[in-house]
């Protein structure tokens, strides 16, 4: 029996009052977007086009001035039927919200965060306790996500401050209430790589910002560096929720990898780290998908551009799509893809944005599975899911990839998706405006033209901090969906996903005083909810 079913019989028998039904509402957002990270949320939140120009501000909450809220919020509806909207923030405050009013029902610091002048990392937030978006078992009415912390003194003298005494916990909490879970937080430092033993988990040297990914009982994090100060590589953390079992899995392995015991060391573990824009990191359902930043490579010895197939082991990635797998044996590399032009020490960049594994609709005529990668180099990958491409396996050492589509800017954050009417995809790049390109044809057998361009917006981006495009439908009803993206000086900005005659027409939503940085907004019933360039959480809707 598995320790949260465990759990489950033993609360079953303390009280007959608490039951563990499944309290979801088809409306819930209850983990970043879907598992795919396609950016297609689905048709059950009740929100069509033409409710969105009657929507108007409903509430905002106001929270402490340190308080950055990177991690996006979840909605979920407790036993009592009542909808919640879930916060964690950088201060290690979690907070149940009322959905439909604003009413802060539980308020719970978890534990101290840690200081980030230690990292001269102010800039990010003062303090850095939780930055990833957490995850919801819909099973257990209970959310996990990854606190960084700090014991005092506890590896070397003084006091908080050194980042050698920070470390990362994975806390699981009831949504009711927000008390811990039995036998949890979960401390997930001092332990070696499964693939590098030499790499201990340090959390004072990462931070771990993409969203989390639960596949079965497995809850997956990934962690990059901390404003890339120290000797960190980057890591996969896998937990199993019922066994405690703990997977790491680094992306610099191996004789042939940086190392150094100098924790300070700039880079001298390799780096590679997970970040990804915070995205999540993305499944099939089995496999996990996510791309990796600036690091060493297995190129740099030999400087070699000799071909290396995406299915054969790799010690080192960086400037990578990966996709792992989790066996009896710990993590394994399944596949990769690394552009033929990558420049390994200048943040290309291809960590800079998440992974999408699209919908089944979009396929090849060969029936193959598609994936989707950008990058700051202003290209859009469409790559076989099951043959991501490898390094410079294309003709004449190109890259392997079924399409590549040069955007109009650099990406930070990933792509979303609509899979309805024929079938679309969105890129919001920096400096550009928002483009949707259309899915020609599965039966098209050049792959060559799978995705075109449709349309874009009229207004350009900013710079950068735009948000990653997400969509939505009313009942999967043609013509009901709406493509939604945040910016961090206008907003949220909404279209009607299917553009016409080129152009992706803008909808009215009430506006919002900026937005935070590479967010997203978040849908419940009827409702959206947007984290705002002021830190608010804002809430619009009809009613
Ligand atoms: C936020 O809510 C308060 C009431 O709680 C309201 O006075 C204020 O106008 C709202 N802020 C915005 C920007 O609408
Ligand atoms: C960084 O240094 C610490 C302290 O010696 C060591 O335990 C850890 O394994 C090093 N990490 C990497 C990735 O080199
Ligand atoms: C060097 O090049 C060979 C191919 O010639 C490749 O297999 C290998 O991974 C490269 N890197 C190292 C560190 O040997
Ligand atoms: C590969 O390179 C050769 C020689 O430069 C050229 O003739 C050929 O057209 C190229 N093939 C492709 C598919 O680019
Ligand atoms: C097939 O792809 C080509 C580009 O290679 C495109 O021009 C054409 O419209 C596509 N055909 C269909 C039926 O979508
Ligand atoms: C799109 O363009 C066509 C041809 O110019 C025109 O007839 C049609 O009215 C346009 N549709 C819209 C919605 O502007």
């Amino acid at each position: 029996m598995g320790f949260f079913k465990g759990i489950v019989s033993f609360i079953g028998v303390a009280s007959t009052v608490q039951t563990f039904a499944n309290a979801l509402a088809p409306s819930d957002t209850y983990r970043d977007a879907d598992i795919g990270q396609s950016g297609y949320v689905g048709g059950d939140h009740n929100i069509d086009p033409n409710s969105v120009s009657q929507f108007k501000q409903l509430w905002n909450v106001t929270f402490k001035p340190d308080e950055k809220h990177y991690a996006k919020p979840l909605v979920y509806t407790l036993q009592s039927g009542r909808q919640i909207v879930f916060t964690a923030s950088t201060e290690n405050i979690i907070r149940s919200i009322d959905a439909a009013t604003g009413e802060v029902i539980a308020e719970r610091q978890v534990a101290p965060p840690w200081s980030m002048t230690g990292a001269s990392c102010e800039t990010v937030s003062k303090n850095m306790g939780i930055m990833g978006t957490p995850i919801i078992y819909p099973d257990y009415d209970v959310a996990f996500f990854f606190a960084k912390s700090y014991v005092e003194d506890f590896r070397v003298p003084g006091g908080a401050a050194p980042p050698m005494n920070s470390m990362y916990y994975l806390y699981a909490v009831y949504l009711d209430g927000l008390q811990d879970v039995y036998k949890f937080p979960i401390p997930t430092d001092d332990m070696p790589a499964d693939n590098d033993a030499r790499k201990i988990f340090l959390g004072g040297l990462l931070l771990q910002q993409p969203s989390l990914l639960h596949v079965g009982d497995v809850v997956y994090a990934g962690f990059g560096g901390l404003c890339d100060s120290f000797n960190y590589t980057g890591v996969v953390v896998a937990v199993n929720i019922n066994t405690r079992w703990i997977n790491r899995w680094v992306t610099q392995a191996g004789p042939s990898s940086l190392y150094s015991d100098d924790w300070t060391k700039w880079h001298g573990g390799g780096a590679g780290g997970i970040w990804q824009a915070g995205m999540g990191l993305s499944s099939d359902g089995q496999d996990v998908f996510f791309t990796i930043d600036n690091g060493g490579s297995p190129t740099d010895s030999n400087g070699t551009t000799t071909p290396i197939a995406g299915k054969t082991h790799q010690d080192v990635l960086s400037e990578s799509v990966a996709r792992i797998k989790l066996t009896d044996d710990g993590v394994q590399l399944v596949d990769f893809f690394r552009p033929y032009d990558y420049q390994h020490g200048e943040g290309q960049d291809l960590g800079s944005g998440g992974f999408s594994v699209l919908d089944p609709v979009f396929t090849t005529g060969e029936a193959k599975r598609i994936g989707v990668a950008t990058s700051k180099n202003s290209k859009m990958y469409i790559h076989d899911l099951d043959n991501l491409g490898g390094y410079r396996q294309g003709a004449n050492g190109s890259d392997g990839v079924l399409q590549t589509i040069q955007v109009d800017g650099e990406v930070i954050g990933g792509i979303g998706s609509y899979p309805l009417e024929g079938g679309y995809i969105y890129v919001n790049p920096g400096n550009a405006p928002l483009a949707a390109y259309r899915f020609t044809s599965a039966s098209n057998s050049s792959s060559a033209g799978l995705f075109a361009i449709a349309g874009k917006s009229s207004a350009a981006n900013p710079h950068s901090g735009v948000g990653i495009p997400t969509i939505t439908s009313k009942n999967g009803d043609v013509g009901s969906g709406v493509v939604w993206i945040t910016d961090p000086e206008k907003g949220l900005l909404a279209f009607k996903a299917v553009p016409v005659n080129g152009t992706l027409v803008k909808l009215t939503v009430p506006k919002v005083e900026g937005a935070e940085k590479y967010g997203r907004p978040v849908f419940g019933d009827g409702r959206v909810y947007i984290i705002d360039g002021k830190g608010k959480l804002v809430a619009l809707g009809v009613k």
